[in-house]
């Protein structure tokens, strides 16, 4: 093959992944002083108890390398909400590997089941993790749309996705960045499909313990004979509000967990240990820390729907996560770029383009998403610019 000079220095593979958008919004947002609303971080403090134990952790001299899959007490832990909040039966030993986040956590299980060549089932709009995770295995990603405006299955177009060659399909409850919280049937559509070709399941749950009201979260690995071709992917980033920390897992079934494990012993050795014992002491909180979460993100949700509803902005209510998708076309006839562009130059408010969570030309273009983990004041001076710079 005929190379530009000093293109052979980088490979193939990598030259396929595309930029990070999320990163770049942010880059843009720190460049115009921005609100930023495109990262999912919150811009308040990580809980008390979290935040002691870690200072406690390593002043007690818990600093060198942890247990490459993960601190025994943070396993155990892990196990005991699995049990208690998903309903899955895990054996802190043998199922569980803890990772540095669940984006590793993802890249780790990608890379230890697919071969080259292998399909890879991606929903759309799609996390933007997946798809590197997928092309630096050497997998092919195999798009299925959810339908809009609800971001449903659709069983046919999901069923035609599945041939001999897909390996994994990837899923993710409550999702980002439609809020869907997928229920029983659709779920178990998938389940039915896995298991009649074969294929294992990937599902991501980060937003688990973010569910609003008059939704549930199911985890897959739940319904008949799924514990045992599913992987379980989590993290604490986002239910206890540290996404700097990078501490999350993957649970698997025996066999799968021995190929994951091998992978995060080469990917990153351990998750930081101090922090392993802090999320272990977070995973010990009372349900009432769980509920007032999720009350709080009820509240920012709706003051979010109003306020983007009323400037005239078409919303999708999300029933988990803290997302909103929404569709702009009624102040600017340009694409989700140029829009997101305008708003973080004029507004002083970052969102992020809804075509970066899509493959299929054209899909999403009308439609930018709005973070809203961020202090009630935050989200106040957003809306205060937004509409400012729309009227
Ligand atoms: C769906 C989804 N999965 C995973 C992650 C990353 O999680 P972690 O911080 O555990 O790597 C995010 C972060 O925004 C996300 O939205």
């Amino acid at each position: 093959m005929k190379r530009v000079q000093g293109e052979w220095q980088v490979s193939d593979r990598v030259k396929l992944l595309p930029s990070s958008t999320i990163k770049e919004m942010t880059r843009l947002s720190n460049r115009h002083g921005a609100i930023n609303l495109a990262q999912g971080f919150p811009d308040f403090s990580a809980p008390e108890t979290l935040k002691s134990a870690a200072i406690r952790a390593i002043k007690e001299g818990y600093n060198q390398y942890e247990i490459s899959h993960g601190s025994a007490k943070l396993r155990e832990r892990i196990a005991r909400k699995l049990r208690e909040y998903n309903g899955i039966e895990a054996d802190w030993e043998e199922n569980i590997t803890v990772t540095c986040g669940s984006t590793e956590a993802m890249m780790d299980t990608v890379i230890a089941l697919t071969d080259p060549g292998d399909e890879v089932i991606v929903t759309e709009p799609f996390y933007e993790n997946y798809v590197p995770a997928t092309v630096i295995s050497g997998a092919r990603p195999k798009y299925v749309r959810l339908t809009e405006p609800d971001f449903r299955f659709d069983e046919e177009k999901l069923k035609e996705k599945f041939s001999s060659k897909t390996k994994l399909m990837i899923v993710n409850t409550p999702n980002n960045p439609s809020g869907r919280v997928f229920n029983k049937a659709e779920l178990k559509l998938v389940a039915d499909l896995c298991k009649d070709h074969d294929v294992t399941a990937i599902t991501d749950e980060i937003y688990e313990r973010i569910v609003y009201k008059g939704y549930s979260h199911l985890s897959l690995a739940t319904l008949p004979g799924m514990a045992e071709r599913t992987v379980t992917i989590s993290g604490i980033s986002k239910t206890f509000s540290v996404t700097g920390w990078r501490v999350g897992y993957a649970v698997a079934p025996r066999r799968l967990t021995k190929a994951i494990r091998k992978v995060h012993d080469y990917m990153t050795v351990c998750a930081p240990s101090p922090l392993q014992r802090a999320a272990a002491e977070g995973l010990a909180m009372p349900g009432s820390y769980y509920k007032s979460l999720r009350d709080s993100y009820e509240r920012k949700r709706r003051f979010m729907l109003d306020s983007l509803g009323g400037m005239g902005f078409k919303c999708v209510e999300p029933q988990g996560a803290y997302y909103i998708l929404a569709d702009f076309t009624q102040f600017s006839k340009s694409d989700d770029f140029a829009f997101s562009n305008y708003l973080v130059r004029r507004a002083a408010v970052a969102v992020l383009p809804a075509s970066s969570f899509y493959a299929t030309k054209e899909a999403g273009k009308n439609m930018v998403r709005f973070s809203y983990c961020k202090r009630d004041q935050t989200l106040k001076e957003a809306v205060q610019r937004l509409k400012r710079a729309l009227n």
